[in-house]
């Protein structure tokens, strides 16, 4: 059964659903209440049109870009997801070699089973953003960014869409929590001592929901990182990011799992592309599944999508060279839609191509 040929991302979703426990298929595949929200990301995509253009020599393609400066071989990165040792035994470094050996970029969750030492250590020469909360006690949170500063983290991904963990009936029902060999590593030896309820292996009531714009302010005053917003969803609060001084954001709804009945977040990014008009760089994660998404992210103005979910069924798959597989496969298909509706490189992909009567 390993052997049979994985042709699309759909396909190692099949697999993880098949091999993984139910509970931990559960934790992964999960939404918000009744999951409109996660999945609309998916059927935004389908009711996008594109407008091909012909006969412009597509026997060269390039998909290089750039996210923040930095060049990436093509334009989709790892979104941070919690607990890949759940997917695959050497979990996060595992995902830090794939990401490494394709030379994109992958963002860290705060919860990962490895710890940021090991992660680095597996992929040294890896392009990483580390993802963080503000915790109530904002030592920890400051620990966590000199710790990854000095690992050579590169930027810092701030996500504002927690003020709650979002409520996920399957979890609920499951009682879903970290099986007792696995650790949330970044956190050992913090919170020692914790006969407090546990909220997914990690003590309730540790996020702030309390924090504000305020807070942004003070994450830059202790960080010389870029700063990058992510979940926001209305041009409002992406005026607000442009106004504090971030250097991105990543317009995104948390694959679904957070506020039911929000919007798609590909149906939130044109109005907030328009807001921003180039002043720092937009990039979109939630529903990308195929090569033909991952271009009409673009032609709507996102620099770069991230991926959450595809990566963990990778992992499932074949731990590296699963996600290794599942990130060629998407690059494969990205390339041949460039190609397809006629962009030779990621700078000819622009708004033309979106049949917008269609929308
Ligand atoms: C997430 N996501 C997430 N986001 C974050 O900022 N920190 C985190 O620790 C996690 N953990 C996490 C776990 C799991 C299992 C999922 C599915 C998602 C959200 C993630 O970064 C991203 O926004 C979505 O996964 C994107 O949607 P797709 O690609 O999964 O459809």
């Amino acid at each position: 059964c390993a052997e049979m040929a994985m042709v699309c991302l759909t396909d190692f979703e099949e697999y993880a659903k098949e091999h993984l426990s139910k509970a931990t298929w559960d934790y992964y595949a999960a939404g918000a209440d009744e999951c409109c929200t996660r999945d609309d990301n998916l059927l935004a995509y389908k009711r996008i049109r594109l407008r091909p253009r012909i006969l412009r020599d597509v026997s060269v393609s390039d998909t290089r870009t750039t996210v923040q400066g930095t060049e990436i071989s093509f334009p989709v990165g790892i979104a941070p997801t919690a607990f890949h040792c759940l997917a695959w035994h050497e979990g996060e470094t595992a995902t830090a070699r794939a990401t490494e050996a394709l030379n994109i970029c992958y963002i860290t969750s705060t919860y990962s089973t490895c710890s940021v030492e090991e992660i680095v250590a597996a992929a040294p020469n890896g392009y990483r953003w580390f993802q963080l909360y503000v915790y109530r006690d904002r030592k920890l949170s400051e620990q966590l960014v000199h710790r990854v500063e000095g690992l050579g983290y590169k930027a810092l991904v701030l996500t504002v869409d927690v003020p709650y963990t979002g409520k996920r009936r399957n979890d609920i029902r499951n009682q879903f929590k970290l099986p007792p060999h696995l650790k949330v590593k970044n956190f050992e030896g913090v919170f020692q001592e914790t006969t407090v309820p546990e909220e997914y292996g990690i003590p309730a009531n540790t996020l702030d929901p309390s924090i504000s714009w305020k807070d942004v302010y003070w994450l830059q005053s202790i960080t010389r990182l870029p700063v990058i917003i992510k979940g926001i969803l209305t041009k409002e609060d992406a005026e607000l990011a442009v106004e504090h001084g971030v250097q991105g954001i990543i317009v995104s709804n948390h694959g679904g799992r957070q506020l039911d009945g929000g919007p798609a977040s590909i149906d939130a990014l044109a109005d907030i592309v328009d807001t921003v008009q180039g002043r720092i760089e937009v990039y979109v994660d939630g529903g990308i599944r195929t090569g033909s998404d991952v271009l009409k992210a673009l032609a709507l103005g996102a620099r770069c999508v991230f991926i959450g979910r595809p990566a963990v069924w990778g992992l499932a798959y074949k731990g590296e060279e699963g996600v290794r597989e599942v990130l060629q496969i998407l690059n494969d298909e990205f390339r041949l839609s460039m190609a397809l509706s006629g962009c030779r490189n990621v700078a000819e992909i622009n708004r033309n191509l979106i049949q917008f009567s269609k929308l």
